[in-house]
This record gives structure tokens, sequence and C-alpha cells, in this order.
């Protein structure tokens, strides 16, 4: 099928989700499988190299970065952005672009309402806009696509920040050389937050060269409860990559001199990858003792979906025991089969490896992959027979959050995101900051409705939400909690409520499958 008639159809099919006949009859027929497929979007990479036997290398965690100084109100850090190379598949030396040399970057760990300064240096070939992904952040340090930062010893160059899409008029911005200071108040609950690239138009490829890092805060409320922490709290970051024979993971950019955004045509539903790799890893193995473990697990997958399942599963299920979501803690426990995320979802869940023998090797697997793509990690239990006393558990209750009130929602607001003859769309316009897409209002609460054609993780910046249905039902399983990335499903209508605080100005939301986002899915709020 010639993708012009992809289009078309892709057409057809949004207007009858437009026309409000938001059925699953549309989600489960044939036209929407055959152009996004159910469970993944997006065209795989083929690696030209053989794929990595899973689980022979050791799960690396990420360092976590120490302030270059500290005073009574604030942390400081440092991180020079740079190329560097590193061994992913055994004897392949892997070109990078990283946060201090290595990816996933260093993790930053902050205290609530502790202020945290991160000073960017840019020694990248390209400017980069670094965004804290889940920061409630003032907009001039949150990555506003435009807030360019070109590398050392280069001019900033304000036409090429604003050409980045093609009929874009003038893209806002404060454009910086050198360095720049990102200040994050950090007045939020412990949650576990990512930083990113968030470059207008070149996100996809930034972040799949290496852009990315977790940056996790801490809280009283959380530090009081009785849950696995220091060398039981890891990290998981999930992302899926390819690699042509030297090593290199080929980005199918329409454009290598990074003037004009986008993938060639045919990835413009996503870039996959055939090989796993967790904390930068392919497919890594644990070492486990008989005892729980809290798993951050992050998708920062460019556009890949997983829905992950312990292999086997502990005796009498519900291994994946979700305590927290995007946004920190829920406030109950939620224990699962498997759990699905897509790009920039995070999941906290709690496994308890006591409830299996000994010596087990458990898989985490994602079952909407196959082969390679299946295999994201193992954990190796230890073999010894003596029973451990786990000092660590989830209580029943661990937060307690406001729960928003539809009632009181002084705007509803829909959106819909679709397909559209050069690229993805909002409500029928491509990204374009002359026009935001909406004007909330400082401390009110609103009502958002998604509707989309095929799968959106849709993402706010700013400020967490609350999902309030499906498609004419409640919330989903995976819907739990404080959000700021919801993963709509092929031809699905979902609302949210959500307030935004304390900061006003220009922010954006997006959908957060890269290659749609740089390909225009994409609109500025203006909060006053
Ligand atoms: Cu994780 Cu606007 O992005
Ligand atoms: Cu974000
Ligand atoms: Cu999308």
């Amino acid at each position: 099928m010639s993708p012009r008639l992809h289009r078309r159809r892709f057409l057809t099919l949004t207007a009858v989700v437009a026309g409000g006949a938001v059925t699953s009859s549309v989600a489960g027929c044939g036209i929407v499988r055959e152009l996004g497929g159910n469970d993944e979007p997006g065209l795989v990479i083929r690696s030209a190299v053989p794929l990595p036997k899973p689980y022979q290398v050791p799960l690396p965690v990420p360092q976590i970065l120490k302030p270059v100084r500290t005073d009574g109100t604030t942390d400081y850090y440092e991180i020079t952005q740079r190329t560097a190379t590193a061994e992913i598949l055994p004897g392949l030396r892997t070109p990078l672009w990283t946060y201090n040399g290595t990816f996933p970057g260093p993790t930053l760990v902050s205290r609530a309402g502790r202020r945290t300064v991160v000073r960017h240096t840019n020694r990248l070939p390209q400017p980069v806009v670094v965004h804290l992904h889940g920061g409630h952040t003032p907009h001039d340090s949150d990555g506003y696509p435009g807030d360019l930062l070109f590398p050392v010893g280069t001019q900033a160059d304000q036409a090429a920040a604003q050409s980045a899409m093609p009929g874009m008029a003038a893209m806002p911005g404060t454009v910086l050389v050198g360095s720049r200071d990102y200040v994050y108040p950090l007045d939020q609950r412990a949650a576990t937050l990512w930083y990113h690239d968030h470059r207008m138009g070149f996100t996809g490829e930034t972040v799949w060269r290496g852009l990315a890092g977790f940056h996790i805060v801490q809280d009283d409320e959380e530090q009081a409860l009785p849950l696995p922490r220091g060398d039981r709290d890891i990290p998981i970051m999930i992302t899926d990559r390819s690699f042509d024979a030297n090593g290199a993971m080929p980005y199918p950019a329409v454009d290598d001199s990074f003037h004009t955004p986008g993938v060639t045509e045919q990835y413009m539903n996503g870039v996959l990858g055939d090989v796993i790799l967790v904390n930068g890893a392919p497919s890594p193995v644990a070492k486990v003792s008989r005892l729980r473990y809290r798993l951050r697990v992050l998708n920062a997958s460019n556009a890949r979906r997983y829905r992950l399942v312990l292999d086997p599963p502990p005796p009498g299920g519900n291994g994946l025991v979700q305590i927290g979501s995007d946004g920190g803690l829920l406030d109950r426990p939620h224990a699962h089969d498997a759990i699905e995320l897509a790009s920039a979802e995070r999941f906290d869940v709690v496994i308890d490896f006591a409830r299996y023998p000994a010596g087990t090797r458990v898989r985490l697997r994602n079952t909407l992959g196959t082969g390679s793509t299946a295999e994201v990690m193992a954990f190796d239990i230890d073999s010894s027979k003596t029973a451990l006393a786990d000092d660590c558990r989830i209580p029943d209750q661990l937060s307690k959050s406001e729960t928003f009130d539809k009632a009181g929602a002084a705007v509803t607001r829909t959106f819909l995101f679709q397909n559209a003859e050069n690229g993805w769309t909002i409500n029928g316009q491509m990204y374009d900051p002359a026009h935001p897409l909406a004007t909330p209002r400082l401390g009110r609460l609103e009502r958002w409705r998604f509707v989309t054609d095929l799968h959106h993780p849709i993402h706010l910046h700013l400020d967490h939400f609350q999902v309030l249905g499906r498609n004419g039902d409640g919330p989903g399983i995976y819907d739990a909690g404080w959000k700021d990335t919801i993963d709509l499903k092929p031809a699905e209508a979902a609302e949210i409520l959500v307030r935004f605080t304390d900061h006003p100005g220009r922010y954006v939301f997006h959908c957060h499958n890269l290659e749609h986002e740089d390909m225009a899915m994409m609109g500025d709020f203006v909060v006053h």
C-alpha cells in the first residue's frame, strides 16, 4: 500500500473518530491494525550485526551525580553534554551523545522543596534543550523547545533556532551559547522524573543518540515508608535501539545536517530498535536476594510500547506491585500481572523475590515484542537457601492525595490527535507557537478531552493530572495516581482533570512518540 493511500485511510478513520463514534469496533477493526498495529506503532530498523544473546551482561545502574556545591537552600550540579563512545554490544564501539559521558546520563537525586540548579554546558556539535520531564518547573527552565543552548564557541543562530519547522513563523525562546543554568524549585511530591533533550524538531534523534537520564525527587512522606531503598531501589530505563555494522545506532533522519526535522517517510509512525537496552545494556541480568526490590521503570524509548510480565510469575501471580506512577506514590498499592508502558511513562513497582525458590532466574519479558524485543532483562535470585529477614514491606496506605472532582472543572477542552498529509496534528494544526492551543488560568481546574486516531502517548508539561475516564468508562487499570503522560490507544477518547499551578507562562504538550512530536504533534499552552 502506498504511503498516500495510508493517509487517505487515516483520514477516513479520523473522520469517524471526530464524528464522535469512538467505539471499540473502530479500535478493533482491520484498518487500525494495518495502519499502526494495535500494539506497536512504528517500524523496526534491523540491526546489521548479530543480535546479542540476552542475559549475558550485568545490569548497570547509572552513577548518582554529586552536587558541586550546596548552600542553605540550593544544590548546584554541573553536566557537560558531549560525545562519547561505549561498548554496548560486545566488541563494538557505539558513538553516543551524552550527559557527562554516559548513557543513561548520571542520576540526580533531589529533596522536594530544595532548589536544584543544573548548569548544562554544551560541547555537542548541535544546539540542545534540556527538559525535566515531570518537573513542576517555571517556564524559563522547563526546556521549552525554542530555548536553545548552542555549543561552546559557536554563534547563536537565531534563524536556525526558528526555522526548525517548515512554514513556522517565529519560534519564541531565549537562545544562549555555551552554558545555561536550569533552576528547579522541585516544590512537588517525591517522584521518578527524567531529563532529556527537547530541541525543536530533533528530539527523536538526540534522545536516540543518548540524551536521557533520571532525576529522582524524594520527600519526607516517602522516606517515612518502609519501602526498599539503597541498592534495592533501582531505576530501570528501557529503550530500544539498533546497530549498524560499525556499532553505531542509525537514525533515519531526513536531514543529517539537522536543518529539516523529521524522519524518512516509512518511519514517520515511530522508530523502533531490535535490541532492548536497560540502563544502556542489552537485555542485562541483575543478581538479587530473596527480598523485596523497588524498580522505577521508565520507558524512554522513542516510540515502542511494552507490556512487561515476570516469567515465571510467582505462585499466585500479581508479582508486580505498583506503588507509584509518573507523579509519585499511589494512595494504595495496586498488584498487577503485567504493566503496560508507552513512551515516557513511569511505573514504580515492588517485586518480592522471596516468593520464588532460591536460584530461580526470573525474566522480565515484553509480551508485545517478539524474539529479541521480548527479552527485557532477568533477575538471578541468589541460590543460598538461608532465609533472609526483609525489613521492608508495602504499607496498605502509601499516600493521601486530593481527588479532583469533575464538577469543579471550569473549562472543558477537546484535542484531536491525528495524522495529516505532512505530519501529525492536534486539532488539525501542526505545531505552531503563534497559535497556542489553550490559555488556562492559573489555579483553575480544567477538563481536557483527548481523541486519537492511532496510538499517541500524550504528555503535558508543568503539572500532573488525574485520569477521569476512557471511552465513557472509568480510568483504565494503568491510569491510577498522578500522571503526566497518558497512553491513548487507537480510536480512543480519554478525559483528564488538570490544574496548572504556581508558574505562569508558555509550555508545551505533545505526543511523546518522539517521531510524532518532531513531526509537529505538539502545541503550546500559555498559563496566565
Ligand atoms: Cu518528556 Cu515534552 O517531554
Ligand atoms: Cu515533559
Ligand atoms: Cu503520537
